[in-house]
């Protein structure tokens, strides 16, 4: 197969960790790449040998040896150059979450139909072991009807810096940085029912008010424009209800992890364990736990460039990942107005 060759938009830290998975395969060439910043898109391409750099991403787009791009920016810089890239005839991989509003999203979604190109949003943990293992007995049926799940990714002390915290580049907090990944499971192995209503709030009480002075993770608080806490309870269609929770911060330990409660069994994530009732007993039925994964960056490149290669559909479709914009932004319109609301997945 002929290697594909790439643009990169946005050279920031987690465009070092895709170009660092991709530079163990042949397979995928980034060709140029492009920053706001013109010192950040050079530094990469002089590590990575990345004949051309822009700070225009419309160039790279005029690019005819470019067949697809890669999109590292910052939330709130998802969605135009993935429009632009879809109508300019270029696949896109696009970094979660999909967009920080569900007006981003839905664009997006709409572009990526209109042209028929892949559109994939790059959630990682989909590629490893465990998930795959969770997936397949989510679809064998082993579960039965989901009717209760929750989704938890939630920090004890934990608020990124730069351009995670501030509305303008990021547009939303925790509730999309990491509370995408759990939203991303649990609706994975729930199968994408449609969420039709939200009741949730939101805060960064802790965030505005707390100054650490030591550890990994030092925040300006005053920088801190989006929010460290939401929780948010979202009612399906199917009849089942999910509770949310994701936090950057709180006093406390763990809010737990997500799980889903099945008519035939329930399951927990991490680590994977299953129970069920068999032999007229509750039992225990944990599958064994498999090898630990291989680089989960590259498995998502090469996942995309498959998907190119062999016309298949987007391995992480945009509207699969709608489905979590729906929610996050349910959560956020619900802790505005301070009561639930109805959502809907908009038709495109
Ligand atoms: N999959 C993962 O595990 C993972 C981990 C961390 C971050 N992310 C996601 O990756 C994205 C970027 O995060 P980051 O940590 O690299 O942020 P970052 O702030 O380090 O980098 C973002 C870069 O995008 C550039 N940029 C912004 N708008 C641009 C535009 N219009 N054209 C060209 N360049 C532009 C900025 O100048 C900056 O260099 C975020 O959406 C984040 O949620 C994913």
């Amino acid at each position: 197969m002929k290697p594909l060759k790439i643009g990169l938009i946005g050279t920031g830290g987690i465009a070092q960790t895709h170009m660092r998975a991709l530079a163990k395969t042949d397979q995928i060439q980034v060709v140029a790449c492009c920053d706001l910043v013109e010192e950040k898109a050079q530094r990469t391409a002089t590590t990575y040998g990345v004949p051309k750099v822009t700070t225009d991403y419309h160039e790279l787009l005029e690019m005819d040896e470019i067949e697809a791009v890669s999109i590292c920016t910052w939330n709130q810089a998802h969605c135009a150059p993935a429009v632009d890239a879809l109508h300019a005839g270029k696949h896109v991989l696009v970094e979660k979450p999909m967009a920080a509003t569900l007006v981003d999203a839905t664009a997006m979604t709409k572009a990526a139909k209109e042209t028929g190109l892949v559109l994939m949003v790059g959630v990682q943990p989909r590629f490893g072991f465990a998930r795959r293992t969770a997936k397949a007995i989510a679809e064998s049926g082993a579960l039965g009807d989901i009717y209760y799940a929750e989704a938890v990714a939630c920090r004890r002390c934990g608020i990124p810096g730069g351009s995670f915290i501030r509305k303008e580049t990021a547009g939303i907090g925790t509730v999309a940085d990491i509370g995408v990944y759990a939203l991303d499971e649990v609706l994975h192995i729930m199968g994408h029912p449609k969420p039709i209503a939200v009741s949730g709030i939101a805060n960064n009480i802790l965030g505005k008010t707390h100054h650490p002075v030591e550890g990994s993770w030092k925040w300006v608080p005053e920088d801190l424009s989006v929010e460290d806490f939401g929780v948010a309870s979202v009612r399906f269609e199917n009849g089942a209800l999910m509770v949310f929770k994701t936090s950057w911060i709180m006093h406390m330990d763990s809010l737990g992890g997500n799980l889903v409660l099945g008519t035939k069994a329930g399951m927990k994530m991490n680590p994977l364990t299953i129970f069920t009732h068999q032999y007229e007993r509750m039992i225990d039925i944990t599958p064994q736990p498999g090898s630990k994964d291989d680089d989960l960056f590259l498995a998502k490149n090469m996942a995309f460039a498959e998907a190119i290669w062999e016309g298949k559909p987007s391995p992480i479709p945009a509207h699969e990942m709608l489905i979590t914009n729906v929610i996050i932004q349910g959560l956020i319109d619900s802790a505005a107005a301070g009561h639930e609301v109805a959502v809907s997945v908009p038709e495109v």
